[in-house]
């Protein structure tokens, strides 16, 4: 056996996508633990740029199992539309790529106009969610009234929990978000439908997942959005619903702790944000368009222009700290070429005083100020080096600055989206 889970170091979009791809040929298994089609990865191969939301992005190489566990909350539309849209692109052509487990939440109709609703009421307070439903979907699944993948196999308890579900949700559709309330029968109707097309890949996927682990596999941990997003470590309430750190890719696909061995943090070699939130070391400035520009930072989703900054070492530190990293994918290194000098936070300031770790209360969150050091840039383009050595004294310099601070090795370093713009240096299994 051989597991590494990735996960997102930031506030999502670091290039999960990219990482899991590249590193998909050396796995047999890949997984997604959390979240839903809110996630955007992007995967660049053979000149063809491909978004996938829900679909784990081992999906290219057709002998890899690609499983969706129990700990996602999964939209059946865009899993139909996503599978439809890879299969009209050459890809995903066996069912058999692809196993979505039984007891993952589904996305009602309900929970995207909750979603959107509240996110309406909330005006300037807002989240800036995806609204794709998931905060919504996964209150269901703690209170106990979710509808699972498993029920779409049995018509008449998902009509029963359906309509169990749709009387309160019906209530708040009306009263509280005054829009026309859903017709349950109508729903039913819709998820049966569904139910038809995904029934081949609906499975126990623990016990499918259990027979790769004891069977010595490469198993490669898919984590979506950020540390920084995470429900309990995150910026909290400007997080996603879901625990984004490494530690839930056991509860979130039902392993056990001991089966992990490895954690690779994804680090874009500046920061991002999409949606609301404090953000400490943000450009609001000509540097701040810059970066959206050159990187391209708009988000796979929602499409949103992504909020860009320096890089910010407390954050990293922070997810350091709780995912246990043992190595960083350090991406979009390129794009920091012609920028120069840049500035690194290296601490925080709150109330003049010295700070060096993330505080739970946002309003304090929203107040630090950013202790920066400035380091030399670099002029020279980096989308064609292939080794460490290749990368200019500056930039390897700027690998190092974060080696030194985080103490985690950098095993990858990215310098463009294609997979051959990699610098593997570790092996990863
Ligand atoms: P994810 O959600 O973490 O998978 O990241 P996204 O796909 O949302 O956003 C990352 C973006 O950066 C995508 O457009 C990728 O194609 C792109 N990307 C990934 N790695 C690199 C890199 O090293 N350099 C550049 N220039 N782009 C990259
Ligand atoms: P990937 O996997 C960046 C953000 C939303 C919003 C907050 C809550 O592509 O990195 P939600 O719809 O989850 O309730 O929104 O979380 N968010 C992401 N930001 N990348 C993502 O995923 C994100 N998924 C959610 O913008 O601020
Ligand atoms: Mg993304």
């Amino acid at each position: 056996m051989s597991t590494l889970v990735i996960v997102g170091a930031q506030w999502g979009d670091e290039g999960k996508g990219k990482i899991v791809d590249l590193l998909t040929s050396r796995a047999d298994v890949v997984v997604r633990f959390q979240g839903g089609n809110n996630a955007g990865h992007t995967l660049k191969v053979a000149g063809e740029q491909i978004i996938v939301h829900l679909i784990p992005s081992g999906i290219l190489y057709p002998n890899i199992t690609n499983v969706i566990a129990n700990g996602l909350v999964v939209d059946p539309s865009v899993l139909i539309s996503e599978k439809a849209s890879l299969r009209e692109r050459g890809h995903f052509l066996k069912d058999s790529q692809l196993i979505v487990s039984d007891r993952a939440q589904v996305i009602m109709p309900y929970h995207k106009i909750i979603d959107q609703g509240r996110e309406d009421l909330l005006g300037n307070a807002k989240i800036g969610t995806t609204g794709r439903g998931i905060g919504p979907a996964y209150e269901d699944k703690a209170s106990r009234m979710g509808i699972r993948m498993g029920d779409l196999l049995r018509p008449s308890s998902l009509r029963d929990r359906i309509y169990n579900a749709m009387d309160e949700k019906n209530f708040l559709i009306e009263r509280r978000f005054k829009r026309p309330k859903l017709n349950p029968e109508e729903v039913v109707q819709e998820y049966l439908g569904y139910a038809e097309q995904l029934a081949p890949h609906i499975t126990d996927t623990t016990i499918v997942l259990q027979n790769f682990v004891r069977g010595g596999s490469h198993v490669l941990f898919e984590g979506a959005q950020g540390t920084l997003l995470d429900i309990d470590h995150g910026t909290y309430p400007f997080v996603t619903s879901s625990n984004v750190v490494a530690g839930n890719a056991c509860a979130g696909s039902g392993v056990g702790p001991n089966v992990i061995e490895k954690c690779w943090g994804v680090v874009k070699a500046y920061t991002t944000r999409v949606g609301e939130g404090a953000f400490p070391t943000e450009l609001a400035d000509g540097l701040g368009e810059e970066l959206r520009e050159k990187g391209g930072e708009y988000g796979a989703t929602t499409g949103r222009p992504r909020r860009c900054g320096w890089l910010d070492t407390v954050v990293l530190n922070h997810s350091v700290r709780l995912n246990g990293l043992t190595g960083i994918a350090l991406t979009k290194m390129d794009v920091l070429t012609g920028i120069s000098p840049l500035s690194v936070a290296i601490g925080y300031e709150l109330d003049g005083k010295p700070l060096d770790h993330i505080p739970s209360d946002i309003t304090e969150f929203g107040r630090v100020k950013p202790r920066y050091r400035e380091v030399k840039g670099w002029e020279e383009p980096l989308s064609d080096c292939r080794s460490f050595d290749d990368l200019p004294k500056s930039a390897r310099d700027y690998v190092e600055m974060i080696e030194h601070v985080s103490g985690v090795p950098v095993t990858l370093i990215s310098v463009g989206p294609a997979r051959e713009q990699s610098i593997l240096r570790r092996t990863p299994f």
